[in-house]
């Protein structure tokens, strides 16, 4: 049966009409027209739960949701490095929002965790942009999987919570291609969301939400984005130049002002009313796709979401350290002092628009109690109050120590109160309450087997403090079955397999935007670069706490037999995988360049999950350039003595660097490294492989210089004869002096004519360019 066709129905909106649609109904719908049958969608936060507000919401929109099941946060989600299981707890949030009424989902969050410090890194996966990319189509690809709407955000550039409605982020195209458009590209083309939302900041000074190259001209004509933009809740600050850049949307509701404007606009000239009609098409379109879905579908099954959240924080769930090992907990310990009030009232989600209202809520202290069964005593003591001035901390340390004394092991669960991260205000520290600390260094004094459990969305500093703990367990915000997760972990039900998708660092101040953030005046600048996490660690030969990709498991595993095949370099040429040329989606990541296999083997008692990480490193390049980065990660299961080979294929673009002369991406032929790692720091096995192909030659105009000149293909010659029969005589010899060419290769051309008058001759350069012209290489001039 043929779907609804909304879109025609754009002939037959009067202008009016169609201006009324580029602003919201309320909080949460868009606009209907009963005129034309035009019906409105409902729209709902995201990203790891619902949060339907019972009918239009109220005035902030931050008023109680309807109960949903709340799935661990991204924090927790990235450290699973599982796309499969990313992708199920996708389905299950789009299968509730079907079961909701609701038509798009308001995530994923995908934007880098640019710093530890942004109050929001809770709700993103990553300062990888592979990690957030693939995890995020992951996603996208299961809320889609149900007939509904994702939506992709904050689109771009919005990594700070401080002055985020109007803060302009400071950043280079190759930064910018590279780390924060990266991720969003690759969901785009590989999931193709319905809709994407443009974030509330500014980007080199333009407001995200009315810059039409972001939003046109790589969104829509280089990624090709097909579905709806719509802006983040109030970011519209010039509802006309909205639309003119390719914004959609407008939400929520401006309660006619936008839609005021934009039809003056039309009327007095100013906007042309295709430009309009483009925005509207797109709304239109969203509805094609989204209406049959709604009230189709039944309640959905609370139990089995329940369950899948408790089986996906577990995958989530990173072991840091396990000296002994402590951990896991046997049914062979007599006694067990659990201590920490997020034992008995976890935190599982964060503050803000994403907090989702569960449909119930496990805790660690009664799941850890039901699993360890009755021959073993679980003493608790709450050790703290979490935001709660009125606690006696005194009296709640020294009961707690005495819990402690005599135990056969004790378990502290420690993490950050609410106060101290969320949406709407960046953290200033990065460290764990004070008086957490002094607890855990008062139950280290009387007991020398310590397992600290951490709570936490942003990640906390445990350089301090970690000397006292034999075993560190890196729970996240878990989601409702966060608990029980954890102590399915904590017992050994569930061998843990999560990996740090941030690095942990030592301190604050090594962190790479340590310096720019969160900037001054109205700006930050991203100084860094592309050197974000593990790639300023790297660069620097920091040492951080825990690296990128580290976690244990209760197993081993080794690695052998890594071969890398070039793959048929003179049959498949570097290709430039220009922005203007168009690349079909499909083919975005150009043809394979190297398949890498690598065998890995479970070598312990257990069965468990290692996530094989490949890192790549362009060794001939020229700098600035990272150690390494990642370029494919597989998470594989296996059983004791199993082993399984894994294989990535690294296409052209895996090999590319974005360069800002040429606007496009370019592969520097040379030396590559291929490293396995079980994390970025704990590399197993290597290989350096040759990548051919004509190095890129920097297009020449008057100001290139002597070394563009003789490192460029057709250039190079042109140069020498020129130099060769120069007015003055053979100048060409001074190319046989190293020295010279050392020193005066920086020169642009036409400078050294200048200095050298007659012995060049006028319009040296422009022959040159004139021949080069002819033999058909092009001249920037
Ligand atoms: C947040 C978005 C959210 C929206 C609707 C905004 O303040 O930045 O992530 O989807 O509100 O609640």
């Amino acid at each position: 049966m043929p779907g609804p066709n909304h879109r025609s129905l754009l002939a037959d909106l009067t202008l009016e009409e169609k201006a009324s649609l580029v602003s919201g109904s309320g909080f949460w719908h868009t606009r209907s027209i009963d005129r034309v049958g035009l019906p409105a969608i409902l729209v709902s936060d995201g990203p790891h739960g619902l949060r339907v507000q019972p009918g239009d919401g109220d005035h902030v929109g931050l008023g109680d949701s309807i109960p949903a099941t709340c799935f661990p946060t991204a924090s927790a989600l990235g450290s699973s490095f599982d796309v499969d299981l990313v992708r199920s707890v996708g389905a299950a949030i789009g299968g509730e929002a079907r079961a909701l009424g609701v038509s798009v989902v308001l995530g994923p969050g995908i934007n880098l965790k640019r710093t530890p410090l942004c109050g929001r890194n809770f709700e993103y996966l990553s300062e990888d942009p592979l990690v957030s990319g693939l995890l995020g189509a992951a996603l996208v690809d299961g809320i889609q999987s149900q007939g509904v709407g994702a939506c992709l955000k904050h689109f771009a550039v919005n990594n700070q919570e401080t002055e985020r409605l109007r803060i302009s982020a400071r950043v280079d195209d190759r930064t910018l291609r590279e780390m924060y458009l990266a991720a969003f590209e690759r969901v785009v083309r590989t999931a193709a969301p319905w809709t994407v939302m443009c974030s509330y900041n500014r980007i080199n000074g333009v407001y995200a939400s009315e810059d039409p190259w972001l939003l046109t001209g790589v969104l829509r004509d280089e990624w090709g984005f097909d579905g709806l933009v719509v802006s983040d809740w109030g970011a519209v600050d010039d509802p006309v130049a909205a639309v003119a850049a390719g914004l959609d949307l407008e939400m929520p509701s401006s309660h006619g002002a936008g839609p005021r404007a934009v039809l003056a606009a039309v009327q007095d000239g100013g906007l042309d009313e295709s430009v309009l009609d483009v925005a509207v098409g797109h709304l239109l379109g969203l509805l094609d796709r989204a209406v049959p879905g709604v009230g189709t579908s039944q309640a959905f099954d609370v139990d089995s979401h329940h369950d899948l959240a408790r089986r996906a924080a577990a995958e989530c769930v990173v072991l840091l350290t396990n000296d002994g090992p402590l951990l896991p907990l046997g049914d062979d310990l007599g006694r067990v002092a659990v201590i920490g009030e997020f034992a008995r009232s976890p935190r599982f989600q964060g503050a803000g628009s994403s907090k989702v209202n569960p449909t119930r809520v496990d805790d660690a202290l009664g799941a850890l109690r039901a699993l360890l069964g009755p021959s073993v005593t679980v003493d608790f003591a709450p050790g703290f109050g979490v935001d709660d001035p009125a606690a006696d901390l005194d009296r709640l340390a020294a009961e707690a120590v005495e819990t402690a004394v005599g135990a056969d092991v004790a378990v502290l669960f420690l993490g950050l109160p609410p106060s101290f991260e969320s949406e709407g205000f960046d953290r200033t520290h990065i460290d764990l309450p004070a008086e957490q600390v002094r607890l855990l260094e008062a139950v280290a004094a009387v007991n020398d087997r310590i397992v600290v459990v951490l709570a936490n969305g942003g990640v906390v500093s445990t350089a301090p403090w970690q000397h006292h703990a034999g075993a560190i367990v890196e729970g996240w915000l878990g989601g409702q079955a966060g608990g029980s997760a954890m102590a399915d972990v904590l017992v050994g039900k569930v061998n843990p397999s999560g990996r740090l998708a941030e690095t942990v660092p030592l301190r604050l101040e090594d962190t790479p935007a340590f310096p720019n953030f969160p900037g001054e005046d109205g700006e930050v600048l991203y100084g860094e670069r592309i050197f974000v996490g593990y790639r300023h660690y790297d660069l620097v030969g920091g040492e951080v706490a825990f690296p990128f990709g580290h976690g244990l498991s209760y197993t081993t595993f080794e690695y052998s037999d890594l071969d890398v095949a070039v793959v048929d370099p003179v049959a498949e040429p570097v290709v430039e995988l220009g922005v203007e040329s168009g690349v079909p989606t499909s083919d975005w990541r150009g043809p394979v360049r190297l398949r890498v296999t690598v065998d890995v083997t479970n070598t312990g008692e257990r069965e468990g999950k290692e996530v094989v990480q490949l890192y790549l490193s362009e060794l001939d390049a020229p700098p600035p350039r990272p150690v390494r980065q990642l370029r494919g990660f597989d998470k594989v299961s296996l059983a004791p003595g199993g082993s399984a080979t894994v294989t990535f294929e690294l296409c052209e673009r895996d090999l590319s660097r974005w360069s800002v002369r040429t606007g496009g991406w370019l592969l520097h032929p040379g030396s590559f490294e291929v490293a396995i790692g079980a994390s970025s720091r704990d590399i197993r096995a290597q290989r350096t492989v040759e990548v051919v192909g004509e190095p890129p030659a920097p297009p020449l105009d008057r100001s290139s210089t002597m070394a563009d000149w003789l490192s460029h293909p057709v250039g190079h010659d042109l140069l020498v004869e020129g130099l060769r029969t120069a007015p003055g005589g053979d100048l060409s010899l001074l190319l046989a002096d190293e020295d010279t060419v050392m020193m005066l290769g920086s020169f642009p051309l036409n400078r050294l004519v200048t200095m050298m008058g007659d012995a060049m001759g006028d319009g040296f350069v422009e022959a040159l360019l004139g021949q080069l012209s002819i033999a058909g290489a092009g001249s920037a001039d």
